[in-house]
């Protein structure tokens, strides 16, 4: 590893170069405007701690627990379509990262290595997240593979009924199979490692759906098949029926409204994620950090409140858990260590955002994060 890796934006940097444009431009990327994306990362920065001095700051834990689950901090990693074209099975190298970590793994519907792969090649437990489809015996079939492959909980994204337009992706021509252009070919020369590793990978398609939907076999007709499965009709009813079928904690993905949050505790789910999914759908909504405080005041003692989007560091993790999340996703951090180096990437990552959050707890004076409440933050000025 690089001596010069002290952030994430140097896994940024570096996954820039490595990875072709089509794929580290669809990471690295938001709806429209882009306007909600960037708010998601800049309202962290707004917020300010209170530095403490002359308090004990020997024996300090992170360890807590997310969805009743026990984690060496609170952090997850989020689920991220199409992981597998970051870097040859990205999937597999993420979770394995993640579990040497501590922390859970989220494999998404849209991944290229399926959950049978990850089961296989790194071992229960991982979460599972299930994007919900019009075709209801997909979704029965996939929450029945999740729960024999042993995941320990089923993370459903509500935020993508219809999907986010995305500027760079449509004149990049990301689609499956890529549309292949002169310069999307010399640009593939210029990233020889990415490509071997593709080419000594079997896995290169959407692995949870090809073969387990008839009529799709390869990447040509699953472009078809998705073009028209994300179902635009899913309702509150839909989300209890998925909670009667899934036995295990159930956490509800894409929350951003109090009246919305209102209802998933109406669904009984175990928890939920304040998101935009990391202002890639809709742009000009608020970022996760600026609606986090009012979601935790309304349903926070009702269910438990998680959140992602921004989070770029260790400090930003101990934000959100000042403001009542108990946990953060993070999805583009591990995403740019996977495209610059693997496995040791995300484990470069995990290591950057754990070491940040030990210090910055410790310098505003706590030893235990499940001791953090607002008190840590200064109050903005009148
Ligand atoms: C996502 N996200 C996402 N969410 C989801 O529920 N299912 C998915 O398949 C995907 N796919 C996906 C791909 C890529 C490339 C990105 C960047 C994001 C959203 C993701 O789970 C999460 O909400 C955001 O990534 C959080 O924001 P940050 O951490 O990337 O700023």
């Amino acid at each position: 590893m690089a001596p010069i890796i002290t952030t994430i934006e140097d896994l940024r940097r570096v996954a820039k170069r490595r990875v072709p444009r089509m794929f580290y431009d669809y990471c690295d990327s938001g709806s429209w405007t882009e306007s909600t994306y960037r708010a998601n990362a800049d309202d962290f920065a707004a917020i300010k701690l209170r530095q403490r001095v002359a308090v004990d700051m020997t024996d300090r834990s992170l360890a807590t627990t997310m969805a009743g689950q026990a984690v060496s901090m609170p952090v997850a990693l989020a689920p991220t379509g199409m992981t597998g074209m970051q870097r040859a099975d990205g999937e597999i190298l993420a979770a394995r990262a993640a579990k040497a970590a501590g922390v859970p793994f989220t494999l998404s519907t849209m991944s290229i290595c399926s959950i049978e792969d990850v089961a296989e090649e790194v071992g229960a437990p991982f979460w599972f997240q299930l994007y919900f489809m019009r075709d209801r015996a997909f979704n029965d079939r996939l929450i029945d593979r999740a729960r024999a492959a042993g995941c320990s909980a089923l993370v459903l994204t509500l935020d993508l009924q219809i999907l986010g337009q995305r500027h760079k992706d449509i004149r990049n021509g990301l689609s499956a199979p890529p549309r292949l252009t002169p310069a999307t070919v010399l640009d593939l020369l210029t990233k020889p490692r990415w490509c071997w590793a593709m080419l000594n990978t079997r896995r290169r398609t959407f692995r949870n759906i090809v073969g387990h939907v008839e009529g799709v076999r390869d990447t040509r007709s699953i472009s078809a098949w998705t073009g028209e499965q994300f179902d635009p009709r899913l309702d509150w009813d839909d989300v209890r029926r998925i909670r009667d079928r899934w036995p295990g904690p159930l956490i509800l993905k894409g929350v951003l409204d109090v009246e919305d949050a209102e209802k998933a505790v109406s669904t009984g789910a175990e928890s939920l994620i304040v998101s935009n999914h990391g202002g890639r759908q809709l742009d000009g909504a608020p970022s996760s950090v600026a609606v986090l405080p009012e979601i935790v005041a309304a349903v926070g003692d009702r269910i438990e409140v998680l959140m992602d989007g921004g989070v770029r560091s260790g400090q930003d993790v101990l934000k959100a858990v000042a403001l009542g999340a108990k946990g953060v996703f993070i999805g583009r951090p591990f995403l740019y260590g996977l495209g610059a180096y693997g496995e040791a990437g995300v484990a470069r990552c995990l290591e950057i955002i754990r070491t940040e959050l030990d210090m910055t707890m410790a310098l505003c004076g706590h030893r235990d994060i499940r001791d953090i409440d607002r008190s840590i933050l200064r109050a903005p000025p009148p």
